[in-house]
């Protein structure tokens, strides 16, 4: 089991899930972080932290968010980590909640 960053966090990154992960097992990408899955110890204390609420546990996923599974394995396993809080995109605010963001992801 594994905790999972869904589409939502994509051209938002507000990073603040960052600074509570135990295991620091968070990746970052320009526009999106990802979960490493062998990593990740379930401890849940990230999935409330996201202003997005882009993180679920991987057995909770919204419908249609399943495909992330495999983003976030694929990705946490070339982006370099990240254990510090940054500021959140410029444009965030915009484009949180904003659906259909998923062909935004920059890799
Ligand atoms: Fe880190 Fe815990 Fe979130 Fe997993 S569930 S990514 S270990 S904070
Ligand atoms: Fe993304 Fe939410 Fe973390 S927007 S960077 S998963 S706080």
């Amino acid at each position: 089991m594994t905790f999972v960053v869904t589409e939502n966090c994509i051209k938002c990154k507000y990073t603040d899930c960052v600074e509570v992960c135990p295991v620091d097992c968070f990746y970052e990408g320009p526009n999106f972080l990802v979960i490493h899955p062998d990593e990740c110890i379930d401890c849940a204390l990230c999935e409330p932290e996201c202003p997005a609420e882009a993180i679920f546990s991987e057995d909770e996923l919204p419908d249609g968010q399943e495909s992330f599974v495999e983003i976030n394995a694929e990705l946490a396993d070339v982006w370099p980590n990240i254990s510090e809080k940054k500021d959140p995109l410029p444009e965030a605010e915009e484009w949180d909640g904003t659906p259909g963001k998923r062909d935004k992801l920059e890799r």
